[in-house]
């Protein structure tokens, strides 16, 4: 079948196209529509038949019931029996937004639509666009998520375009979606109301309306083991082709966590994608790196988890790691969401990061322009399990001074290069808890721990490699001094290179 694909403008809904989808949706045909939440794939709610060809043109489970979209409150009656109480003043909050109410069904309502259910899911969409097709096609109009089931919900009519093209009848395209993610569901036909997803209206939102209100995910640690009441989160769900996992601790500790297995998982070979936000984007040098949006924006991280997501299929990589987000407000609908798409594996971003001791390690020597800038050059080139930032510092630096010309020759007849490096002297910032210090001379090492008392992790570079000798300055020697330091530099730098990697072992 060929799909007619037309822009609608939200500010001036041209409203022949509407009346078009109208009539499609009359005849008991397919038309894709945007909502403030995801793309909905549209059909006649009250026809069986248009029921069918959703979940034939969706892949999906014919006992996996649909959502009733309607436009107004008096559309109600005819569908649903026995309105709560509730209702009217949840409306009144929350209608029309991203609220799916479950309510009695009226026997107009056929099984087709509710899956074989004596209920019925019903929502008020707020997107003018939404509310004009819905009145079009006869004020019921049921709509899934318009993706193959198992994918994500679609956040773009491209999306819609990727799966539906060619299967449905119409898609009505107005660029993305505000909310991003599916509506809030809200069954009503138990005591105290319980959450079967949650999305932007939030479980603190709905406690400004009613007294209580239970959310699934609740009752589903209960030892009892109670099933999920919608049907549609029995089934799996979308999952990426490469396995995602989620890191949780803070911001830093993410950051620390996914770097260090990116490095890992480069040294196999293996390409890493990586879920950030814009400010953590920058500082994974190794891997796929794709921004979800700002930490503290989570309307924004809403609106384009499903694309990222769809975005990562369509990249060669062979596991996806994402940094966790906050909680708060739609933040529960986004780990949720998340969460599935990583079938729960969660880890403690801290059981990564202990596993590496030293991040950085700076070799200290007098002037910092020779012996400790040749060690860092030596390491930075050497084959290393876990990544470190390796730097070069002086205790005695007046201003910063390029390599010192011998020491540069040497390097450069040995195939390496001390271009661009720059004396630094050694600071209070050095200090760190994760940065190994290694020092050419054991009066280098006291003087250290004499001026700063928070000195940790200080050691002559022999000692810490269980050798017997200082490594002395060869200034003013001739060039031949300088090759037999850089032998013995050489020598060292392995041995210690050795001590890492059999320490990242463990
Ligand atoms: O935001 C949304 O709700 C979007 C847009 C298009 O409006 N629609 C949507 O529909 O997400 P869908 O079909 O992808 O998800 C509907 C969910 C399923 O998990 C389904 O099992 C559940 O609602 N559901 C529908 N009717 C139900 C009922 N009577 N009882 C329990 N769960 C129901
Ligand atoms: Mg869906």
């Amino acid at each position: 079948m060929e799909t007619i694909i037309k822009k609608l403008d939200r500010n001036e809904i041209d409203m022949d196209i509407v009346r078009e989808a109208g009539q499609i949706l009359g005849r008991g045909g397919l038309v894709a529509f945007p909502t403030e939440t995801v793309y909905g794939l549209g059909a006649d709610a009250l026809n069986k038949d248009a029921a069918r060809k959703i979940y034939e043109a969706k892949g999906r489970p014919s006992d996996n019931p649909l959502i009733v979209h309607v436009a107004d409150l008096q559309a109600l009656d005819e569908i649903i029996q026995n309105p709560p109480e509730a209702l009217y003043e949840l409306a009144y909050q929350f209608w029309p937004g991203p609220l799916t109410m479950i309510f009695k069904k009226t026997d107009i309502v056929p099984y087709e639509t509710t899956g074989g259910l004596e209920t019925v899911a019903v929502r008020m969409p707020e997107d003018l666009i939404a509310r004009e097709v819905i009145i079009a096609g006869g004020g019921y109009i049921s709509a899934p998520s318009a993706n193959i089931s198992g994918r994500p919900s679609p956040t773009t009519a491209g999306h819609v375009v990727e799966d539906m093209d060619g299967k449905i009848e119409m898609i009505l395209d107005s660029g993305a979606v505000e909310i991003g993610l599916e509506s809030t569901i809200l069954d009503l036909t138990v005591q105290p109301p319980v959450i079967l997803r949650p999305g932007a209206v939030t479980r603190e939102m709905l406690l400004e309306v009613l007294p209580e209100v239970v959310s699934d995910e609740m009752r589903q640690i209960t030892p009892e083991g109670t099933a999920p009441k919608a049907p549609g989160m029995k089934y799996r769900h979308y999952a990426p082709k490469a396995p995602l996992t989620i890191i949780e601790g803070t911001a830093k500790e993410e950051v620390k966590a996914i770097r260090q297995i990116a490095y890992e998982q480069n040294r196999y070979e293996k390409k890493v994608g990586i879920i950030a936000t814009s400010e953590t984007a920058d500082k994974y040098p190794i891997g796929v790196v794709k921004t979800i949006g700002a930490r503290e924006n989570e309307k924004m991280i809403a609106r384009n988890l499903y694309a990222v997501l769809r975005d990562f299929d369509g990249e060669d990589v062979d596991y996806i790691y994402s940094e966790s987000f906050s909680s708060e407000g739609i933040g529960s609908a986004i780990m949720n969401r998340l969460g599935k798409a990583a079938g729960h594996r969660i880890v403690k971003a801290q059981e990564i990061t202990d596993l590496q001791k030293f991040r950085r390690i700076i070799f200290v020597s007098g002037s910092g322009n020779c012996r400790a800038l040749m060690a860092a050059e030596l390491l930075k080139n050497c084959d290393l399990k876990q990544e470190y930032e390796t730097a070069a510092r002086g205790l005695v630096v007046l201003f910063p001074e390029p390599a010192n010309a011998k020491a540069e020759e040497i390097m450069r007849q040995n195939g390496q290069s001390l271009d661009g490096y720059e004396t630094k002297a050694f600071a209070e910032d050095d200090l760190d808890d994760d940065t190994l210090i290694l020092t050419m001379e054991e009066g280098q090492k006291w003087k250290i721990f004499s001026e700063y008392e928070q000195a940790k992790h200080v050691y002559t570079f022999y000692e810490y490699i269980d050798e017997s000798e200082e490594v002395a300055s060869a200034y003013g020697l001739p060039l031949e001094q300088y090759e037999i330091l850089y032998k013995k530099l050489k020598s060292m730098i392995q041995k210690l290179a050795n001590r890492l990697n059999e320490e990242a072992q463990n």
